[in-house]
């Protein structure tokens, strides 16, 4: 293949940023288009059927007018419940996705006692029960289905102030302790989340391990491409990288300076058909 593959990101919103960064570092010369479905957001509250249905929906427009040469998935909120749709409706063209990462958590704790930190939607999915009893029979799991952190995160990436007292109140249930045992990991089950990660740091009661999946997915996502296009060799062509925001807003202001440091700053564009929610 002479021209780079083409991948589209997405996600709700800024999230997604967090997979893509690390997908960047991989495949540095791949052509991105990110797509944030801010005039969605948050999905952490929609109905699983409406939210299959808003997903497939925007899908069809992206692929029909983007023709990606791979699809990810960077929210959790979505992945945990549209990937079969997706994976149905488009089977040429290869989807990842991004879903809560309890099997490293599981792995890596010593207390066993593990907490997945997600959307209200992602705790509640099957899905994330199924990882649980797979992966995590052994350990006692907390889910914390967090109302407000994605909206926090938002705020925090367009230049807002968020209080440490707001952040400490979404993450405080994730740390219990039980006969002489606390928590040690901290699964972040939503992409959104580790856009915060310092804050976390600094804010947790005690050192926990935070689990972000992103360089995983990453990994994943390279070697589909590697896969179906060879290694990403430095010089393969020139790249181009886009944001899309299905509201239709433009970026502006700390927003755009905060998207430039992703490489996203040249070439904004919205998406046609997409619309408010
Ligand atoms: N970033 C999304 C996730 O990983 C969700 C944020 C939201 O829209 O609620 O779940």
């Amino acid at each position: 293949m002479t021209r780079p593959p083409k991948l589209l990101i997405f996600d709700s919103g800024l999230g997604g940023l967090t997979v893509f960064a690390e997908i960047a570092k991989l495949r540095p010369h791949a052509d991105y288009l990110y797509c944030a479905d801010d005039a969605g957001f948050p999905y952490g509250s929609w109905k699983e059927p409406a939210l299959v249905e808003r997903v497939v929906t925007l899908m069809e427009a992206l692929i029909a007018e983007h023709a990606p040469d791979m699809a990810v998935i960077a929210c959790n909120t979505a992945s945990t419940i549209v990937l079969p749709d997706l994976r149905l409706h488009w089977p040429n063209v290869p989807f990842v996705g991004t879903v809560p990462a309890i099997k490293p958590a599981a792995e890596r704790t010593r207390s066993r006692m593990i907490s997945v930190l997600g959307t209200p939607g992602t705790v509640a999915r099957d899905y994330t029960q199924n990882l649980i009893a797979q992966f995590a029979g052994h350990c006692s799991v907390t889910l914390v289905g967090s109302q407000r952190l994605a909206r926090l995160a938002e705020s925090y990436m367009h230049g807002e102030r968020v209080s440490d007292a707001d952040i400490v109140a979404e993450i405080a249930p994730c740390f219990r302790e039980e006969g002489g045992r606390r928590t040690d990991a901290v699964t972040l089950a939503c992409t959104h989340y580790p856009l915060l990660i310092e804050e976390f740091k600094r804010l947790a009661p005690w050192p926990v391990e935070w689990i972000d999946p992103a360089p995983a997915i990453a990994r994943r996502a390279d070697q589909l491409l590697g896969e179906r296009f060879g290694a990403g060799a430095p010089g393969d062509g020139p790249a181009a990288r886009r944001a899309i925001f299905t509201s239709g807003l433009q970026p502006s202001g700390l927003l755009a300076t905060t998207l430039a440091r992703y490489g996203l700053g040249r070439d904004f564009a919205s998406t046609p058909g997409a619309g408010r929610a």
